[in-house]
């Protein structure tokens, strides 16, 4: 099994998605900018929604074309239909994430469609996408747990991912979208995927930490074979269904751990801070992530490093 593991930073999408403060697309820029000189390579910047829905991303087609183009580095972006799709394709996108749930009462709330009618949907986006020789990804929101429903089967989610991986996408992603996950869930859910034929490789997962249980869930990741995370610089994202909780898995949080196990994934921890704290201050608060305030910690002087 590899030793890499790839770090799929999410905090331009998914942290200021859920923030309260709209961030000036200039900020957003730096933002990514940083994230990339910390070594980062798959940055997702933004999302192709309705801006009345997600008014923080709104500016994504101004966005995009500015986001500095290097050949290793890919930022997907988020697309819930075909609007979406003309607009990423006019804005020069080359790498798309769709995103559906495990749940019917999750996907009819956050966009407006039945699974089966999104799975529908997709099919044109997806089938543009591989036209156009765009890398493509799938989410399953609320595979661990659904704010409307409750408990959600592993077999619910494994079923959502099969008919993702049926549309050509190249990734499935598990997500815990409202942070309830523990690690025997993540056991559970990984088992039941490959089970049912999904190549280890194309999965990956997306942890919240609302409970403070996203890296034990990474650290049970690992030991299944998955060796794709999501998280955020700067620990941003809130929970919109738990006011006032912690956000995505903080990246500084992650890269500490995989740093400290041994694992190879090309982030450099003092840069990350100094973009986890740019994040930070751009929305106005002090970093709160774990690393973010306690810092790295150098193993030859025993000292701390990165903290303001
Ligand atoms: N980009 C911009 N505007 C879009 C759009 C897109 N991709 N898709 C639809 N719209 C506009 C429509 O033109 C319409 O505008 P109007 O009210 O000014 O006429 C409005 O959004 C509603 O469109 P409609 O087709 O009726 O769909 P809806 O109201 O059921 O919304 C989505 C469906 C998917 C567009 C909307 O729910 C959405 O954007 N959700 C995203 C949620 C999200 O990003 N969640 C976080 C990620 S997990
Ligand atoms: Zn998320």
């Amino acid at each position: 099994m590899s030793e890499h593991v790839r770090i799929y930073e999410v905090g331009p999408r998914d942290g200021l998605q859920n923030e309260s403060v709209i961030v000036p697309t200039v900020a957003k820029l730096r933002y990514i900018e940083l994230l990339v000189a910390a070594g980062l390579r798959e940055i997702e910047a933004t999302s192709f929604v309705s801006p009345n829905a997600i008014p923080q991303l709104a500016d994504a087609d101004v966005l995009l074309p500015l986001l500095p183009r290097a050949p290793d580095v890919r930022h997907p972006v988020l697309v819930p239909n075909e609007r979406g799709m003309d607009r990423a394709e006019a804005a020069g996108a080359d790498a798309v994430a769709v995103f559906t749930a495990a749940t019917d009462a999750f996907t009819e709330r956050n966009i407006g469609m039945s699974i089966a009618a999104s799975i529908e949907a997709f099919r044109r986006v997806l089938r543009r996408a591989a036209a156009l020789g765009w890398w493509r990804r799938g989410y399953v929101s609320t595979s661990f747990g659904c704010p409307y429903t409750g408990a959600v089967a592993p077999d619910r989610a494994v079923d959502v991912a099969l008919r993702l991986l049926d549309l050509g996408v190249e990734e499935v992603c598990f997500g815990d979208t409202i942070g309830v996950a523990v690690p025997r869930q993540v056991r559970a859910l990984i088992a039941a995927a490959v089970i049912a034929g999904i190549p280890i490789e194309r999965i990956a997962c997306h942890f919240h930490d609302t409970r403070g249980t996203a890296l034990a869930n990474v650290a049970a990741g690992l030991e299944a074979g998955v060796r794709c995370f999501d998280s955020a610089a700067g620990g941003t994202g809130g929970c919109p269904y738990a006011p006032g909780a912690a956000g995505n898995l903080a990246t500084e949080d992650l890269v500490y751990f995989l740093d400290a196990s041994g694992w190879d994934h090309g982030v450099d921890l003092g840069s990350l801070l100094q973009a986890a704290r740019f994040a930070a201050g751009a929305l106005g608060t002090a970093l709160k992530t774990k690393v973010g305030q306690a810092g790295g910690w150098d193993t030859s002087t025993g000292s701390p490093f990165g903290r303001a």
